[in-house]
């Protein structure tokens, strides 16, 4: 009898992590399908952003800026932030995974909100910690509900402000709320991929409120409103002793010179920003009052794209529009892996294709 030979096995829990499966990208039939599916920017990047990439071209046999020096103090000055209170990471996906290989023992705990962004829990339980969900009722983070889900072994709050897919959000005093009851050596991560979109005077970002916290990191993206998403650029604000850990353990250059020209390049290009900013505004009432028209349920969004809901009968389900939208070429995001099967979250996009979009669903009601 031979021996089977041993092979190689990942850690324990790795094989019970649901791989993170992204917005879909192809039609089939279609060369180049509305791709409104992963919350990218409608108008594209910053012209100035591409040249700046293209302007690296001969230069990919250097290794980039480890330390991101001249973005780092580009947003250092623009926020009014202390240039070694930054890190930057290849897209803010990375942060989390920082976050919870320095902070989380195997079965310390991190808590999220039930229909919380997916990269939360994989990055928790591939440092072997537990990831915990507060329920959101009405599709909102509720505070004392999140608090209710703390105990002694909770490391990190992650709180999306807005959030994905829900496009909800928390305003300044129960963000401070939130805050103040939570343990002092519990980390309160407030992930403001989608912050620029939100207009609700009462909404805060959360950077005056970190400045003086020493558990607060707040982290934001070149991927949304700056349009860089192919680039994989994020960054995070936090006490100086949070970067120094992260530090320890971040991939040298992970952050690569294309990237970082690119959004140095687009932190200044401000006529840019107002554009896409006033684009999202427009296009996210009229989509959510449009749906709102055909009968549809819809969630209000303070992020670049909306959560809609489809009736459980037969025929008119979130499944059965995702699949009559993709047959014409039309890709929108199903969150079932969310845990809400029965909607689906469509992206703010260029006008043809928010009015293709609804004209679309307006056929498919009608059978
Ligand atoms: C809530 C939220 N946070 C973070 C991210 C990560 O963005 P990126 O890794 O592109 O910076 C996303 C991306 O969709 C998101 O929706």
């Amino acid at each position: 009898m031979t021996d089977t030979p041993a092979r190689p096995r990942p850690k324990a829990g790795i094989l019970d992590i649901t791989a993170y499966v992204g917005g879909k990208a192809t039609a089939e039939g279609f060369a180049e399908p509305m791709k409104l599916s992963s919350n990218e920017n409608a108008l594209g990047c910053s012209p100035l952003a591409s040249q700046a990439y293209a302007a690296i071209a001969d230069k990919l046999h250097l290794y980039p800026d480890g330390h991101c020096k001249a973005l780092r103090e580009a947003i250092a000055q623009k926020f009014g932030l202390e240039p070694d209170r930054l890190i930057f990471t290849a897209g803010s996906d990375e942060i989390f995974d920082l976050l919870s290989q320095t902070y989380l023992e195997p079965g310390d705990n991190a808590v999220q909100g039930e229909f919380g962004f997916l990269s939360y829990r994989i990055a928790v339980r591939a440092a072997q910690g537990v990831i915990r969900f507060a329920p959101e009722p009405n599709r909102r983070i509720d505070v004392d509900l999140i608090l209710a889900e703390v105990d002694d072994r909770t490391r990190i709050v992650f709180i999306a402000n807005p959030g994905n897919p829900t496009g909800s959000w928390i305003n300044g005093p129960d963000i401070r709320r939130l805050h103040e009851a939570l343990p002092t050596d519990v980390i309160l991560v407030l992930d403001g991929a989608y912050a620029e979109f939100c207009d609700d005077p009462e909404f805060e970002d959360g950077i005056e409120l970190a400045r003086s916290a020493s558990n607060i990191i707040v982290t934001r993206t070149f991927s949304k409103l700056h349009g860089l998403a192919a680039l994989r650029v994020g960054w995070a604000y936090c006490p100086v002793e949070m970067v120094d850990a992260m530090d320890r353990i971040r991939s040298p250059f992970n952050v690569n010179a294309p990237a970082q020209a690119a959004a140095l390049a687009a932190l200044n290009d401000e006529a840019f920003v107002q554009r896409s900013l006033e684009h999202v505004r427009q296009w996210r009432s009229w989509l959510a009052q449009q749906l709102g028209g055909m009968g549809l349920e819809t969630y209000p969004s303070a992020a670049n794209f909306v959560l809609v809901r489809f009736p459980n009968s037969p025929g008119l389900t979130a499944r059965d529009a995702e699949a009559f939208l993709a047959a014409r070429g039309i890709i929108v995001r199903g969150v079932g892996g969310y845990g809400l099967p029965d909607s689906l979250r469509i992206t703010v996009g260029l006008e043809p294709e928010n009015r293709a979009v609804i004209e679309a669903l307006a056929q498919f009601f009608k059978g």
